[in-house]
């Protein structure tokens, strides 16, 4: 397996225009649904967005999320865990897949396969996760349950870099929201999708822009001071 290549892959507009955007080319890995999938495509389709979905792979052939990708005209490879014998087999094919289309940034998105450190070492801080808790908190599944069952206040998603460890990583974008007396996790998996698909693309471009510096756990963002520009707490 190779290192990928940092960089920009394509120009939108005319090479003279003023208002050319550099383009990094995504790709986004889903299992199901791909709601989050569908607001980065949305995001993505704005002219001045500067990353493109390249690519959609999917581990699971029947995910709903290949049809979105369809009907945006997004090629879609499917990479099914079910034919390999193990996961370091499975993601040696899933490393080829991006390198052969080029792909320089990947977004997890509802991706319901761990994965391993070789290769999120060969990708590290190229793979972007959204998870719908406040990370450190509730990390792995369940977690409307589990914030239920905590009796905490609030609850909301993250964006954050992916590192070997299972929902960890520096965190790019977070949004709160504030859990009331007649939740259930399915009220609150619905009310966290939503601000799911607002922090998503966002925390993208910043990342596609170049703005954004690692260091150790922490992001700081170029030309941002304050975390508040992107931390959305819609409390009403
Ligand atoms: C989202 O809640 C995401 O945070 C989690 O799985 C769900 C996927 O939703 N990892 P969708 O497939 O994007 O609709």
């Amino acid at each position: 397996m190779g290192v990928p290549e940092a960089g920009v892959t394509q120009v939108r507009g005319q090479p003279n225009q003023h208002s050319r955007v550099i383009m990094v080319d995504v790709a986004v890995l889903i299992s199901g649904n791909g709601t989050n999938l569908q607001s980065l495509i949305n995001s993505c389709s704005d002219d001045n967005f500067p990353a493109r979905i390249a690519l959609v792979i999917s581990n699971n052939p029947h995910a709903k999320g290949l049809i979105r990708a369809k009907a945006a005209g997004i090629p879609t490879k499917i990479v099914n865990h079910r034919h390999f014998e193990n996961r370091e087999l499975f993601e040696e094919s899933l490393h080829k897949v991006l390198k052969d289309n080029r792909i320089k940034l990947i977004c997890l998105a509802g991706f319901m396969r761990i994965l391993g450190a070789n290769f999120i070492n060969l990708w590290r801080n190229r793979i972007l996760n959204i998870h719908p808790s406040l990370l450190p908190s509730f990390k792995g599944l369940h977690t409307h349950e589990r914030a239920l069952e905590a009796g905490v206040l609030f609850t909301g998603c993250t964006v954050h870099f992916v590192n070997p460890e299972l929902d960890d990583g520096p965190i790019i974008a977070q949004a709160v929201i504030a859990i009331n007396n007649d939740d259930t996790p399915d009220s609150l998996a619905a009310k966290v999708l939503i601000q799911e698909h607002a922090i998503y693309p966002p925390a993208l471009k910043l990342v596609a822009e170049g703005r954004i510096r690692v260091v150790g756990n922490k992001v700081t963002i170029k030309g941002v001071t304050y975390a508040s520009e992107y931390m959305i707490s819609p409390i009403t």
